[in-house]
């Protein structure tokens, strides 16, 4: 099977293949035994029985194992510099987090050469895909000038192309007496320089960052200028940024920890993406999301990794797929759909997240015979092989 000059692979006998297509499998994760995929170039041009698979250039036997669509970890802060083991420790001997903590990281971030930031942007990147992540979205947030955060962006974006303008993650030391004056840059000056970087739009809406008016007042600007709104919404108390995501049509509202019934009853009405980040909730000792309320209402669940130096150091999809499982309400199924088809639903992506022909040829084989051993085996690295774009890494 050639169809143009890039040359064909098969991979056959996959155990069990997650395809995130119900038409070419069974339940909703599309799941097919003993499977074979074929890549043509970076896409997918074929899927079926391990038996009919058409003959291809080149053939990898997964040999007994599975294979899932590449991680779609929708929620990362990876453009920064410096790290905080210190604030880490002092709150696992007790000390609470709060959103003050950024601070630390915007001095470190501020300081920091342009190859720094772009070094460990690829860095992370690098980790993520190791452990199967094959779409990133980042975001920044750690700059809160105008120069800071188009820079920040413009690193993000020479390495992935889902990138988010975070310049209203928290009122910066240099605005402390003049919050309005902040906002006024955020949708101004810093969002000219910005939004032809970025995608998306996000504002942290919580106490010690931006109230619901700001919030609103800023995905409104960021809105007017092409930039799609997600929010930080409902981290860390209650709060009006659920709600606003919804009203505002936002792709996503992240964290959604603490939400009253009214707030799930929203998500679930609309096309908004609740993308819960369990590494925040550990990393900080904190309440769990309650992900069996959200998909027992009807909305759509996403799963991230929040990868970011203060409240969620982590990387790792199947890190968060385990925690999901054991401690938020996820069946095995439900949270491997959420770290791929839900992650490509909160990018408003359709080529990525699904094992499917046309589909971009992003995918990870385990070093096991079931995707449900991603939560079954926590801390394993079962992810034994990943291909982007059609590239096995
Ligand atoms: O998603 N909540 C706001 N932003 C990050 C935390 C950033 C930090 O602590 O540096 C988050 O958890
Ligand atoms: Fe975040």
């Amino acid at each position: 099977m050639t169809t143009n000059s890039a040359p064909t692979t098969a991979l056959t006998h996959i155990a069990q293949l997650v395809t995130n297509d119900p038409s070419l499998g069974e339940g909703p994760l599309g799941l097919i035994q003993d499977a074979a995929v074929v890549i043509d170039g970076d896409r997918i041009a074929w899927v079926g029985p391990s038996g009919k698979a058409p003959a291809t250039d080149n053939a990898v036997d997964a040999g007994g194992r599975a294979v899932i669509p590449g991680f779609v970890d929708s929620h990362s802060h990876l453009v920064f510099a410096g790290d905080r083991t210190e604030e880490f420790n002092a709150r696992m001997s007790g000390r609470p987090y709060s959103a003050g903590g950024i601070r630390t990281t915007v001095a470190a971030t501020r300081a920091a050469g342009d190859d720094v930031l772009r070094a460990n942007v690829a860095r992370y990147l690098a980790e993520g895909l190791r452990q199967g992540t094959t779409t990133q979205e980042t975001k920044s947030g750690y700059g809160l000038t105008v120069e800071d955060e188009a820079r920040a962006l413009r690193i993000a974006a020479e390495q992935t192309d889902e990138v988010t303008f975070l310049g209203a993650h928290i009122v910066p030391p240099d605005h402390a007496d003049d919050p309005a004056g902040y906002v006024d840059l955020v949708t101004g000056p810093m969002l000219d320089a910005c939004a032809p970087h970025a995608r998306w739009v996000d504002v942290f809406c919580e106490k010690g960052a931006f109230d619901g008016d700001q919030a609103r007042a800023i995905l409104t600007a960021g809105a007017a200028k092409g930039l799609v709104p997600r929010v930080h919404a409902n981290q860390l108390g209650h709060g009006p940024g659920v709600q606003l995501a919804v009203e505002l049509g936002a792709a996503s509202a992240d964290h959604c920890t603490h939400l009253t019934d009214a707030d799930v009853d929203a998500l679930a009405g609309s096309e908004t993406v609740a993308t819960l980040l369990p590494g925040a909730e550990f990393s900080t000792r904190a309440t769990w999301p309650d992900a069996r309320r959200l998909l027992d209402a009807g909305a759509t669940v996403a799963l991230s990794t929040d990868c970011n130096p203060g409240s969620s150091f982590t990387s790792s999809m199947p890190f968060c797929i385990a925690l999901a499982v054991r401690d938020m309400g996820m069946t095995p199924d439900e949270a491997v759909w959420s770290a791929t088809a839900g992650g490509a639903r909160a990018l408003r992506r359709t080529d990525v997240g699904r094992i499917t022909p046309g589909a971009r040829a992003d995918l990870a084989l385990l070093d096991a015979p079931s995707h449900v051993h991603l939560a079954y085996r926590p801390g394993v690295p079962l992810v034994s092989a990943v291909w982007h774009k059609g590239v096995l890494v």
